[in-house]
């Protein structure tokens, strides 16, 4: 895609906070953490629009718990619409690391995650979107 450049500016503060984030992120530069802001910016929007995106949906549990498995495979089957595939990898004798891809309305999508995530036993849950277009 064709890059434009155009100058903006800044107040000194809102700089700093800018260098601060660039370096605390490990941007390469300004403009990739800018990028990543008015990204993330629209993506927000569209969600709150209740636009088609897509994502993941990250868990991290302990497979000794089998209700965790069978309430996550119940859930699922609710959203088979919205469920692309689902994928899941031994991390160690006891935790597992399960990534499931969605793609639907962000609101169906945030209800998905909500309920897996608030499963008793999962140690880690999390929902990343991206826009579709
Ligand atoms: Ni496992």
């Amino acid at each position: 895609m064709p890059v434009s450049r155009f100058s903006i500016s800044l107040e000194e503060e809102l700089l700093k906070d800018l260098d601060l984030y660039v370096k605390d992120n490990n941007f390469p530069n300004r403009s990739q953490a800018l990028r990543h802001l008015i990204e993330k910016n629209i993506v927000e929007k569209k969600w709150q629009c209740n636009n088609i995106v897509a994502g993941a949906i990250v868990m991290i549990y302990d497979h000794h718990k089998k209700e965790i498995l069978s309430r996550s495979n119940d859930i699922q089957h609710d959203y088979t619409e919205e469920i692309l595939s689902s994928q899941h990898y031994h991390l160690s004798h006891d935790i597992c690391l399960e990534i499931v891809a969605v793609k639907g309305r962000a609101q169906r999508l945030t209800e998905l995650s909500d309920k897996l995530i608030s499963i008793k036993g999962i140690k880690h849950g999390k929902l990343i979107m991206s826009k579709t277009d």
